[in-house]
C-alpha cells in the first residue's frame, strides 16, 4: 500500500469519533428535501476551517467542497445526499430526532458524515495529489427529480472523469460492501390518468358512461402489460398507487384519477412503456364510450454502473474489507436514486455498504421508522472512498 493511502487511512482512523458524533448531530436534526438550510450551514462551518473551497448555491441547498492541486488537472467526485424523511422516527437511540415527524430513515445522516469525514481527512493530507477531487453535498435525492438535476445543472461535474457514491444498505453486515456491474437500480417514472365518462342517476347506467367500470378494465389491463408484452428477461414495474372517484352511491362516477409509478433496468423497454400503456386505454375507453388523458413524467434514470469503476472501487475495498467481504449483489432492485443522473454523464460506480451489527436495532429496512445505522460501518465507508478516490486519481 502506497504512503499516501497508509496517511489517509491513518486520518480516517484518527477522525472516526468526530464522525461518529456528526452523524448523531445530523440524525438529531433532519430536515426534508428542499429544505436542507442547517445541514448545508453545518457543513458549510466545519468545511470552511480546511483549505478546500466551498461553493453554495442561491437557488437550492447543498454544497460542494473542492481539493483542488492545478486548475487544468481534472476532477474525481464523491457523492453525498443529505436529506430526510417525512417519517416519526420511533427508534430507541439517544440521538433520535428533535423533530416530529422528521426522520433519516435512509441513511443519508451517515452518507453525509462520511463523505464529511473523507473530506476531512484529505484536507489535511501533507502529501500532494495526481488530480482534484469534489465533494458532493447533494440536496433532495428523496424526491427523486430536483438534487441531482440542479447540482449537475450548476456544473458539479464538470471536468469529472470518474465519480462514486455509497448508500448504507441493512440487508449486508457492517464490515461488508455489495457491488454490482451494470444496471444496479432501476429507472423511477410517475404517470396520472384522468379517466373520463359521463355521470347519470345509478339506476340508469345506460345513460351515463361509468368511469369507475372503464377504471377497473383500465387498472386490469395496464396489469397484464408487463406479463404479456414485455420480455420477461426484462425486469419492469407498472404499479397504481392511489386511484380517486365518485362522490356518492347511486350516482354514476363521471371522472376518476389514478397515480402510479413505473420502474424498469432497460432503455429501451422504459421507451416503449409509455405507448403500450396509452393504447392499452385508448382502446378500453373508445369501446366504453369514455375517454382519458395521460401524464407521463420521466424521472431518475437507472443506476448504470461503469465496469472499469466497479473494478477499481472493489479492488480498493478489497484491501480494507478482505475480498469475502465485498459481494456481488447480481441482481438489481426496482428502487430509483437519483445517482443515475450523474452517472449518464459521467463513468462511476454505486456501492452498498453494509450497515447491520448484531443489534438487531441496527437491522430495520430503509424507510422503516425503526432504521438506523450501525456507527462502526462509517469507517469502513470512508476508507473504500478514500481509497477509490485516491485510485481514480492516480489513473485520470
Ligand atoms: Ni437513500
Amino acid at each position: 500500500m502506497s504512503t499516501l493511502k497508509k496517511e489517509l487511512l491513518s486520518e480516517i482512523t484518527s477522525l472516526n469519533t468526530t464522525v461518529i458524533e456528526l452523524r448523531h448531530h445530523l440524525h438529531e436534526h433532519p430536515e426534508l428535501s428542499n429544505q436542507e438550510e442547517k445541514t448545508t450551514a453545518l457543513l458549510q462551518d466545519i468545511l470552511k476551517e480546511t483549505p478546500l473551497k466551498i461553493t453554495t448555491y442561491e437557488t437550492h441547498y447543498g454544497l460542494i467542497a473542492e481539493l483542488i492541486v492545478d486548475e487544468s488537472r481534472p476532477f474525481v467526485a464523491l457523492r453525498a445526499d443529505i436529506d430526510a424523511l417525512p417519517i416519526n422516527e420511533q427508534t430507541l437511540v439517544n440521538y433520535s430526532s428533535e423533530t416530529k415527524g422528521i426522520m433519516h430513515a435512509c441513511g443519508h445522516d451517515a452518507h453525509t458524515a462520511i463523505l464529511l469525514g473523507v473530506a476531512l481527512a484529505f484536507s489535511k493530507l501533507q502529501q500532494p495529489l495526481n488530480a482534484n477531487l469534489r465533494f458532493i453535498f447533494q440536496p433532495a435525492e428523496e424526491v427523486l427529480d430536483a438534487g441531482a438535476q440542479e447540482m449537475i445543472a450548476d456544473g458539479v461535474l464538470e471536468n469529472v472523469k470518474a465519480i462514486f457514491a455509497l448508500h448504507a444498505y441493512p440487508y449486508l453486515p457492517t464490515g461488508q460492501i455489495g457491488y454490482k456491474y451494470g444496471v444496479m437500480l432501476a429507472s423511477a417514472d410517475m404517470f396520472e390518468i384522468r379517466i373520463k365518462g359521463k355521470s347519470s342517476h345509478g339506476a340508469r347506467p345506460h345513460e351515463g358512461v361509468d368511469a369507475i367500470l372503464v377504471t377497473s378494465m383500465v387498472v386490469n389491463a395496464l396489469n397484464h402489460i408487463v406479463s404479456r408484452q414485455i420480455d420477461p428477461l426484462h425486469p419492469a414495474v407498472i404499479s397504481l398507487g392511489t386511484i380517486e372517484g365518485g362522490k356518492a352511491a347511486n350516482v354514476l362516477c363521471d371522472h376518476v384519477v389514478l397515480k402510479g409509478t413505473v420502474r424498469t433496468v432497460n432503455h429501451d423497454v422504459r421507451g416503449k412503456i409509455p405507448e403500450m400503456m396509452r393504447i392499452t386505454m385508448e382502446g378500453i375507453c373508445k369501446s366504453m364510450h369514455a375517454s382519458f388523458e395521460f401524464d407521463y413524467t420521466y424521472g431518475t434514470p437507472e443506476v448504470c454502473n461503469d465496469k472499469k469503476m466497479v473494478d477499481l472501487i472493489v479492488n480498493e475495498a478489497r484491501e480494507v474489507l478482505g475480498e469475502e467481504n465485498c459481494i456481488d449483489l447480481q441482481d438489481p432492485v426496482m428502487g430509483g436514486e437519483d445517482f443515475g443522473f450523474y452517472l449518464e454523464k459521467v463513468p462511476g460506480a454505486f456501492i452498498r455498504l453494509g450497515t447491520c451489527s448484531d443489534n438487531e436495532e441496527s437491522c430495520y429496512s430503509q424507510h422503516n421508522s425503526r432504521f438506523n445505522v450501525d456507527d462502526h460501518a462509517l469507517q469502513y465507508g470512508m476508507k473504500v472512498l478514500a481509497l477509490s478516490a485516491i485510485k481514480a486519481l492516480e489513473d485520470v
